[in-house]
């Protein structure tokens, strides 16, 4: 079981893979002209923290950041992650805000996780402006992981099972633009994050925690224990490939 302590651990790690993406959108919608921005599934409230900083950094509205999660453990660190950004414990299916009150709405690993991802959408379009943009910033597609050497290939089929089996969708990343799209919103564009990793580097564990978390009961820990291993050796050797493609999608709410 993780604490809220190690999925800050993880939220921090993931926002770290993100930050010249964010960075880009945050240009390429202007989102420094934004008075209120809204991240809802703000988990930690890393995220809500990292955007307000550039956003100051830019003379952008760096105090109307604004963060909705169901967990009100994650909330807590939130508000010591992210002292200016407004928290609200609360559902994004059903946000607490009124129609059209912010100018960019935004998810971070966020539809992944939920079984209706239309539903979220179109209440996420709600709470937007017209002319404002909806950010789908990182929804990663697990049947498109590259696992090298392939004696780990197993790994990835596991933890795409694993994710399916907690009520996620592995593939959700292929499907984000159609999703919105469907949605309604105009000019959709979209993209795969990229990367750049240091052959040799060993892995700091925070994935072999993930990966354990994810397989405790589903895979016997001595063949686990194997896989790390051999990965671990892979590594030394510079051999060691894991990419998860992760999309993004966004666009603009239409004006009525
Ligand atoms: C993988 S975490 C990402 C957290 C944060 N966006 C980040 O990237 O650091 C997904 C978050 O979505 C939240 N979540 C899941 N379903 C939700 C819902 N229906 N309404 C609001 N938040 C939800 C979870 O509690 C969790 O904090």
């Amino acid at each position: 079981m993780l604490s809220a302590q190690d999925w800050h651990a993880r939220f921090l790690q993931q926002a770290g893979w993100t930050a010249r993406l964010r960075e880009y959108l945050l240009q390429r919608f202007d989102l420094a002209r934004a008075h209120r921005i809204l991240e809802v599934g703000c988990g930690t409230g890393v995220v809500c923290a990292a955007l307000g900083r550039q956003l100051a950094g830019q003379g952008g509205p760096g105090e109307s950041t604004y963060g909705v999660d169901l967990r009100f453990d994650f909330l807590r660190l939130a508000r010591q992650a992210s002292p200016p950004t407004r928290l609200a414990c609360g559902d994004g299916y059903c946000l607490p805000f009124r129609s059209r009150a912010f100018d960019a709405v935004y998810g971070h690993y966020l539809l992944l996780w939920i079984a209706e991802p239309l539903r979220m959408l179109a209440e996420m379009r709600r709470v937007t402006r017209p002319g404002g943009a909806l950010l789908c910033m990182a929804e990663p597609d697990y049947g498109g992981r590259i696992d090298y050497p392939t004696e780990l290939a197993s790994l990835g089929r596991w933890q795409a099972d694993a994710l399916a089996g907690q009520g996620a969708d592995p593939n959700v990343g292929r499907k984000l633009a159609g999703l919105l799209v469907q949605a309604g919103l105009n000019d959709v564009q979209y993209g795969v994050l990229g990367g750049e990793w240091n052959a040799g580097a060993p892995e700091g564990g925070q994935e072999w925690q993930m990966i354990e978390h994810d397989l405790s009961g589903r895979v016997e820990p001595h063949r686990l224990a194997a896989l790390r291993r051999s990965e671990q050796s892979a590594r030394a050797r510079g051999e060691r490939v894991l990419f998860v493609p992760t999309f993004y999608a966004a666009g603009i709410v239409p004006e009525e």
